[in-house]
């Protein structure tokens, strides 16, 4: 019978702050439909205490099946209760995007990103190796027929070159292999069968297949033309969507297996330097607070910033729009560019 886990006295993810005993007790021993367990669903969390949030979902069902831990996870990262309500908005239309930055100064590039997950299958933390190559087949099959801007190739992992992935990598286009918290979720197994990327000739249009999310729609290019990034992953989805349907329910919106992606699943970014503002480390952290952005570094999540370039996103997803995501971005970049302008 499984025992609580242990977790260190400076432990501050999410899964320590609502995993009580008593929670655990209840949950010990449910598994969803599919065969999903509490244990699998916190194990990233207990084999890394250094972790945010610490759970994966392995299904749909484990958002509900295990809703007592996922759900005041859910409230406090999107301040999302049980009872509210999830609205999408993609009309490029709404945004209220201005050029930001017209002389090249700040801006190096933008990237807005989409998970999503091809319903009626488990979630990558509880996917069999067949399931996974089902979904590789499916989904490069759709991509493959895209046309215009869009056309593309589906280039897999396995036989990849060792320098042709580091390279995609480097550039930003690729996922990076052996994440700790992906693998103690059992997100890495049979790596990297089933793995891949498709592109278009520009890399401005590009799907991860079978990363942390079955698809992770990603639309980028080189300076700070928001609105066209934005456009541009908007038309890709909908022609996607004529081809595959996604995992989503009324009340989380998109399903994906990390409780901080839900919703929209998207996270708008720009590379940004800002040289002054970074060493002003009170304001900095001040105005990314106000807009409700994330600091990350320049090879991504868990990486370090490097020459004063970060990258800075939206950091909620669900409960908002993909239109108020992508406007949080926007207006928090303008400020932080007035900022840095200031010093
Ligand atoms: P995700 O976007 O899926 O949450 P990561 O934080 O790991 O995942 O970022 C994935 C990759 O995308 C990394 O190589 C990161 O540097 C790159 N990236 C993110 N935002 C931008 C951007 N605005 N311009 C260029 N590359 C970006
Ligand atoms: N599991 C990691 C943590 O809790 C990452 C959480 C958010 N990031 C993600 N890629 N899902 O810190």
């Amino acid at each position: 019978m499984p025992s609580y886990p242990h977790f260190p006295e400076n432990c501050t993810s999410l899964l320590c702050k609502y995993l009580t005993p008593t929670i655990f007790e209840k949950l010990r021993n449910r598994k969803t439909p599919s065969g999903f367990t509490l244990m699998q669903a916190i194990n990233s969390g207990v084999q890394n205490p250094e972790s945010a949030i610490g759970v994966y979902a392995g299904d749909e069902a484990s958002y509900e099946v295990f809703s007592p831990l996922f759900n005041p996870i859910i409230q406090e990262y999107h301040g999302f209760g049980h009872e509210d309500h999830h609205q999408s908005d993609m009309d490029s239309t709404k945004l209220k995007a201005t050029d930001l930055d017209p002389e090249n100064k700040y801006i190096i590039s933008t990237r807005i990103r989409v998970g999503r997950n091809l319903n009626a299958l488990p979630l990558g933390p509880g996917i069999s190796k067949e399931q996974r190559l089902h979904v590789e087949d499916e989904v490069s099959s759709a991509l493959l027929s895209l046309q215009g801007t869009l056309q593309g190739n589906y280039f897999p992992l396995e036989g990849m070159s060792d320098s042709v992935q580091k390279q995609l990598i480097e550039d930003h286009f690729l996922f990076k292999a052996g994440d700790r918290f992906l693998e103690a979720a059992g997100l890495n197994r049979d790596w990297p069968s089933g793995r891949g990327i498709f592109h278009n000739r520009e890399k401005t249009f590009l799907v991860w297949v079978n990363e942390e999310d079955q698809l992770r729609i990603i639309s980028m290019q080189q300076g700070g033309d928001i609105k066209a990034v934005f456009e541009r992953l908007v038309s890709a989805i909908g022609t996607i969507e004529k081809q595959l349907t996604f995992m989503h329910s009324e009340h989380l919106g998109y399903i994906t297996s990390c409780p901080t992606n839900l919703g929209t699943a998207m996270r708008a970014s720009v590379h940004i330097k800002l040289p002054k503002l970074s060493q002003d480390k009170e304001q900095f952290q001040a105005i990314t607070k106000q807009y409700h952005l994330q600091i990350r570094g320049i090879h991504g999540e868990h990486s370090e910033s490097e020459a004063a370039i970060f990258d800075i996103s939206n950091r909620r997803r669900l409960g908002i729009t993909e239109v108020e995501c992508v406007q949080d971005m926007h207006d928090g970049v303008a400020a932080l560019i007035a900022a840095e302008e200031k010093l």
